[in-house]
């Protein structure tokens, strides 16, 4: 017996062409994401970068130069804005500054080193005390005495148009290292 064999010849594979309409839509599709993604972008960031400017310092007004004597530490004002998000506060800060015969004024935070205490300056002794363990710094800010790693922490400060202006950072305590918080 003979097999039979079939003769038909076999269709070739056709390739379905994409209908153009279908095409269309995916372009107008892809172009749409894009200009989404273009708006959600600056708008993601104006909802969230005020979460990451936390704790923003400026340049605060703390007085006039010519109010400060000569070689004798003052204590000024200085009204802190914290912006934390989309919250603001304000606290104040009673910082130290010493004025030099020439002018230059340098500005410490009023925070103890040792473990952040506020210090006080003693007129008759000429130093600077802490109340909290017994930490002594001298005019520049030197330890003199006591268990502080390190000396007073400097502001940055500047003169313009006769007054001082300071920016307020906050450092670690307990620390040989001044490593600001
Ligand atoms: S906090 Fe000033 S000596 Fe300890």
């Amino acid at each position: 017996m003979s097999e039979k064999v079939d003769h038909r010849m076999e269709a070739p594979e056709t390739v379905t062409p994409v209908p153009r309409r279908r095409f269309f839509q995916w372009v107008i599709q892809a172009a749409m994401g894009v200009i989404a993604l273009g708006l959600a972008i600056p708008f993601v960031g104006y909802v969230m970068f005020p979460v990451f400017k936390r704790r923003e310092s400026s340049w605060v007004d703390v007085g006039s130069r010519d109010e400060i004597p000569v070689g004798e530490p003052a204590q000024l004002e200085y009204v802190a804005t914290i912006h934390d998000g989309y919250v603001e506060t304000k606290s104040q800060k009673a910082i130290w500054a010493v004025k030099q015969p020439d002018g230059e004024v340098t500005v410490f935070s009023p925070m103890c080193t040792h473990l952040g205490c506020g210090y006080t300056w003693d007129r008759g002794d000429r130093k600077f005390k802490c109340p909290c363990h017994g930490s002594v710094f001298d005019l520049s800010g030197q330890v003199l005495a006591g268990p502080a790693p390190r000396p007073l922490d400097r502001l940055p400060a500047k003169i313009e148009n006769g007054r001082l202006l300071v920016t307020y950072k906050e450092f670690k305590a307990g620390v040989r290292e001044q490593s600001e918080l």
